[in-house]
């Protein structure tokens, strides 16, 4: 079933339930760290807006229990200047002075609600009816006339703000959710020969989008990095000394080793390792060829080295789409930035890029990257589209 956009919305006048994902880095003192998120949801906003449109944001900010765990406040402030309107913010998620702030908004007017995950149920997973039945959703969809999901970054959860309004209320897609969707729901329609960057440290997640890329036929050739190519190389056997075993160890990824030597069985040379690595030598990034493995006593391979930033250059630059999933090392730290610099550099080259994963994004923008064609505001949103899972989120929309 097709997913109506804000193209099928009659927006003038309405009350809109809007879902938009602004969680982000906080500042020791409660701040915005970095406000791309609340970017992505300009467009969507403004539109809705400007058509006349009463808009109830809701959106989440943390983990229950974890240190980002805030209210919204700061987003909503932001908000308005990105927005050049004030946004009104109410410290209540579905109470009488929630629903009070809904029923208040004029046209072209709209108000934050508080962070959805201060009310327990939002944290739970639901089907969509179950989820239509809480607190959160029942209470607000009395003033409510439609429901926007413009939250792909979340949209891989089933919580009742982002599968329950659907179930009581039209539903529609954002101008996020639908270009995502468009780009990442068609992976098949991009040029010829595709390249699959894959790198960071969360192997097992992104071993599942190797499996998947080469099984689904939609990888010509896999270009490991990160902890995923340590995890590859031992998997070949190659001494990568002990301090950057332990690592993998220590985060249990040890089955992982297996999975990769099967992986390198069944594909071969569609599967591409490093022909080097970085690691730290008196305060100093160093490089090492394979041959010259292992490296000294504690030294771990904390990036690739240049040898293997211009091999999968020859590989990605120029030709067919390039999609980049993971840093190639330590980015955060100077030392090890070069790999995942240069090579996201050698992938704007490429005739289509698109980036997904939140570390690969974060990546991009510290180093001013530009030149993508697509930049996922998704962290696993958009590995579970990259691996051919469907979205909750998206599904009831759908329905
Ligand atoms: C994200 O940051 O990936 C989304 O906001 C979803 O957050 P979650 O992983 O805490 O559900």
């Amino acid at each position: 079933m097709p997913i109506q956009t804000l193209d099928d919305l009659a927006v003038q006048g309405t009350t809109l339930g809007v879902r938009i994902d602004i969680n982000s880095p906080l500042t020791d003192d409660g701040g915005l760290a970095d406000d791309a998120r609340l970017r992505a949801h300009v467009d969507t906003l403004s539109e809705l807006l400007e058509r006349g449109g009463r808009v109830a944001v809701l959106a989440h900010q943390g983990r229950p229990g974890g240190d980002q765990f805030e209210g919204l406040g700061p987003h909503a402030e932001r908000l308005g200047e990105l927005l050049g309107a004030p946004v009104e913010y109410v410290d209540a998620t579905f109470s009488a002075d929630a629903r009070r702030a809904v029923e208040r908004l004029d046209d072209g007017q709209a108000v934050v609600l508080e962070n959805t995950r201060f009310y327990s149920e939002e944290y739970m997973e639901f089907s969509p009816e179950r989820a239509g039945a809480t607190q959160l959703v029942d209470r607000l969809v009395p003033v409510l006339d439609a429901y926007v999901n413009d939250a792909f970054a979340a949209a891989h959860r089933s919580q009742p703000s982002l599968v329950g309004f659907p179930a009581r209320l039209p539903g529609y897609a954002g101008r996020v959710m639908e270009r995502e969707l468009d780009v990442l729901g068609d992976i098949e329609g991009t040029p010829e020969p595709r390249t699959y960057v894959v790198g960071g440290a969360k192997v097992p997640d992104s071993m599942a989008v190797v499996e998947s890329v080469l099984e689904r036929g939609l990888a010509d050739t896999v270009l490991t990095t990160g902890v995923v190519a340590n995890v590859f190389l031992l998997a070949e056997g190659v001494d990568l000394g002990d301090a950057s075993a332990d690592f993998v160890y220590e985060q249990g990824y040890w089955d992982e080793i297996d999975r990769a030597a099967d992986l390198l069985v069944e594909y071969g040379e569609r599967i591409r390792l490093p022909e080097d690595v970085a690691v730290e030598r008196d305060g100093d990034r160093h490089e090492l060829a394979l041959a010259d493995l292992p490296p000294g006593d504690g030294e771990a391979a904390m990036d690739v080295g240049g040898a293997t930033v211009a091999a999968y250059g020859e590989v990605i630059s120029g030709r067919g789409t390039v999609i980049l999933n993971g840093p190639a090392g330590v980015f955060e730290d100077d030392t090890f930035a070069d790999g995942t610099r240069d090579l996201f550099t050698t992938a704007t080259e490429a005739e289509y890029s698109i980036v997904g994963g939140g570390d690969t994004a974060a990546a991009i923008r510290r180093f001013g990257i530009e030149g993508f064609d697509h930049v996922s505001t998704g962290g696993g949103a958009a590995l579970a589209m990259l691996t051919g899972d469907d979205l909750p989120a998206v599904e009831v929309l759908r329905d």
